[in-house]
């Protein structure tokens, strides 16, 4: 319950700081910056937009440095983009597939950002410092907040 309330705030939170917005790097900027300080054991929040039908290429985003590109048959982010469903992975250093930007990530989640007409445009991925992080609870608001970017 208590992660139901934190998110539900997050949202309004978030509605209120980009509403009127229409530029999506400024709304990405808004999201990374709120969600990064509201749960204390994530350690990277941010976009990587989809630049070709292949690359994936970093955006805006918050906590230790990301890797600029990535092969959409790469990482767990290439699979959400590949898939374009959400990606929750509970320990990542048992995935062969992770690309680990940061040694300390434990679990991820990932999910495809989609614009008005349902075409792939980024997508939102977030670490965590701790094993088995992200639950349904997550996906559920995690996916209103990416919806908010288009
Ligand atoms: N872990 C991601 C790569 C992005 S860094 O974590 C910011 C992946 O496996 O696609």
């Amino acid at each position: 319950m208590e992660k139901e309330i934190k998110y539900q705030n997050i949202l309004k939170n978030i509605e209120s700081l980009i509403e009127g917005e229409a530029d999506t790097i400024s709304i990405m900027s808004t999201i990374s910056c709120e969600l990064y300080q509201a749960f204390e054991q994530w350690n990277w929040v941010g976009f990587y937009r989809l630049v070709d039908e292949k690359t994936l290429k970093v955006g805006p985003y918050q906590g230790t440095h990301g890797c600029l590109t990535i092969d959409i048959n790469q990482g767990v982010c290439g699979k959400c983009a590949r898939e374009q469903k959400v990606q929750i992975e509970n320990d990542v250093t048992k995935l062969p597939h992770h690309i680990a930007c940061s040694t300390d990530t434990k679990s991820e989640i990932v999910l495809p950002v989609f614009d008005k007409s349902g075409q792939l445009e980024a997508v939102l991925d977030i670490d965590s410092l701790e094993l088995n992080s992200f639950d349904t609870i997550d996906e559920k608001y995690l996916t209103e907040v990416a919806d908010k970017v288009y």
